[in-house]
């Protein structure tokens, strides 16, 4: 199956913000609330360009922000590549959260951290998180179309027709109305399947395969576009690059 190549015309978003107030700067980022920058600053804890400061609404370069002696935690957007493990969740509001997994801090984030579309519980691989809302719409639009790669081991072994059912895009999914997009299935064993689509439905494998009467015993995503997990170990983040970061524009 063919899928639908992007324009090479590369866009890396800015990174440099305009001058902020110290107060709104440290809270948004996870420090503190607005209040307490106060007590951070008479504490003597923060520094701007290497001088001390003391006034909660002076306008500051995050750049140029220490506190505690540290550069300021990540002051503009920041892109992740994180292998997703089996038993955590995509919600905020869970004890069993991904974001259990990163720094305590950056629950506090405005924008908030968030995941690029989301993974089951019981499915793991390759899952990209942002606070950047552009550059995850741009990952998540149905318009580009972006490839997802799993891996999966089925119950039954595969019936002979399931390969050219969901090459097709004509299976309809239980409360949909659209059926699913093409998808392209290389049989690896009698039970084990690679599969890629090119969208992101509710539980979608899970589905696919339970239409095919089949039913889905393990799950893992090898590939997010052109984001792979190598040896990045479960429950382990890596940031993206400059070069990763950036996008490309589609017709
Ligand atoms: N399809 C599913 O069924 N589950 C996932 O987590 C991802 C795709």
């Amino acid at each position: 199956m063919a899928f639908r190549q992007p324009v090479r015309q590369a866009k890396l978003r800015p990174m440099q913000k305009s001058a902020e107030r110290m107060d709104h700067l440290l809270s948004r980022l996870g420090y503190c609330s607005r209040s307490e920058v106060r007590d951070l600053l008479r504490e003597g804890r923060v520094r701007v360009a290497g001088e001390l400061l003391r006034k909660a609404s002076a306008k500051v370069n995050a750049a140029e922000v220490w506190v505690d002696e540290e550069p300021i935690d990540h002051p503009h957007a920041f892109y992740l590549l994180y292998h997703k493990p089996l038993g955590k969740v995509c919600a905020h509001d869970d004890p069993r959260a991904i974001y259990q997994d990163f720094p305590l801090r950056w629950r506090y984030r405005r924008p908030a951290l968030s995941s690029v579309g989301r993974l089951d519980r019981e499915t793991s691989g390759v899952l990209l998180l942002t606070d950047d809302g552009d550059w995850l719409h741009h990952w998540t639009s149905p318009r580009r179309a972006i490839p997802r790669v799993y891996r999966v081991t089925l119950q039954e072994p595969l019936r002979s027709d399931a390969a050219d059912i969901l090459a097709a895009g004509t299976l309809m999914l239980d409360g949909e109305d659209t059926p699913c997009r093409p998808a392209a299935l290389h049989c690896l064993t009698e039970r084990e399947v690679r599969l890629t689509l090119t969208e992101g439905r509710y539980h979608e494998v899970r589905r696919m395969f339970a239409a095919l009467d089949n039913l889905v015993l393990t799950l893992h995503r090898e590939a997010y576009g052109p984001f792979l997990l190598d040896d990045l170990p479960a429950g382990q983040w890596r940031e993206l690059t400059v070069a990763e970061r950036m996008t490309e524009e589609i017709p």
